[in-house]
């Protein structure tokens, strides 16, 4: 006899479909564990973006489920998703949603002050950003604004990091230190990554790689 030990997932995903103009998934499934890294690929307009907005409670699926730790977030009470987001959930957004005309420094304290954490400035030096937090975000590179969004989700100490293409805007090298970065992380806070990304290199790194296609994702 097969015993499975395991602990549950932090995030599941069970069942999903969604439709907007085209049928983007078809019974979708997923379970994330702490300490796991998955990685998503897939053609432009097959539902990456949506899929993680489903997934990190933003949006609404037709029918399915979303469950953290173990509860259905459909079940949760609005100050419950609303405590969630601001602090067990980070999100980094395909565009990066900063706040143009605050520094890059006020734009991490809104997010720490929200998710009570303590601002760690060793975030800010492994993002190589240090030098340009007092700066004004309207000021920085799309590569430095994309850092700082990074630097933004990691302070809030999340449980579930969400990842839609982080490394865009990034030379090789410096998309490879960001990747190790969340990596480190999530193995660091017992925390979970899902990360889209266009990247083959960089979703080699996750721990599962998989291809959203035909409605669901795939083992690749
Ligand atoms: N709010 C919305 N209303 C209507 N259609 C939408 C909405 N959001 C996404 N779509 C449609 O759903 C499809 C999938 O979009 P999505 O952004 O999830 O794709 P993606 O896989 O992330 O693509 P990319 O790789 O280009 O980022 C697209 O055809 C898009 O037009
Ligand atoms: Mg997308």
């Amino acid at each position: 006899m097969k015993v499975i030990v395991g602990n549950r997932p932090l995030l599941e995903a069970r069942s999903l479909e969604k439709s907007f103009d085209y049928q983007l998934f078809e019974d979708l499934s997923l379970s994330l564990y702490s300490k796991q890294s998955v990685a998503v690929m897939g053609r432009s307009g097959t539902g990456k973006s949506t899929l993680l907005h489903i997934l990190s409670t933003l949006l609404k699926p037709d029918s399915g489920e979303v469950l953290i730790n173990g509860r259905s977030v459909y079940n949760f009470k609005e100050h419950e998703i609303e405590a969630i987001r601001r602090k067990e959930i980070g999100i980094i957004f395909q565009s990066h949603y900063l706040f143009k005309g605050l520094s890059a420094y006020e734009n991490v304290e809104t997010a720490t002050l929200l998710a009570q954490t303590d601002i760690d400035k060793s975030i800010f030096e492994m993002l190589e950003i240090d030098h340009v937090m007092n700066k004004k975000v309207s000021e920085l590179s799309g590569g430095q604004q994309q850092r700082v969004s990074i630097a933004r989700v990691l302070s809030k100490k999340p449980k579930i990091i969400f990842a839609d293409e982080p490394t865009g805007n990034l030379d090789k090298e410096t998309a490879n230190r960001v990747i190790d970065a969340l990596n480190a992380y999530i193995v660091a806070n017992n925390a979970a990554l899902f990360l889209v990304t266009h990247d083959i290199t960089i979703a080699k790194k996750a721990q599962k790689l998989y291809q959203l296609e035909n409605k669901r994702l795939n083992i690749r």
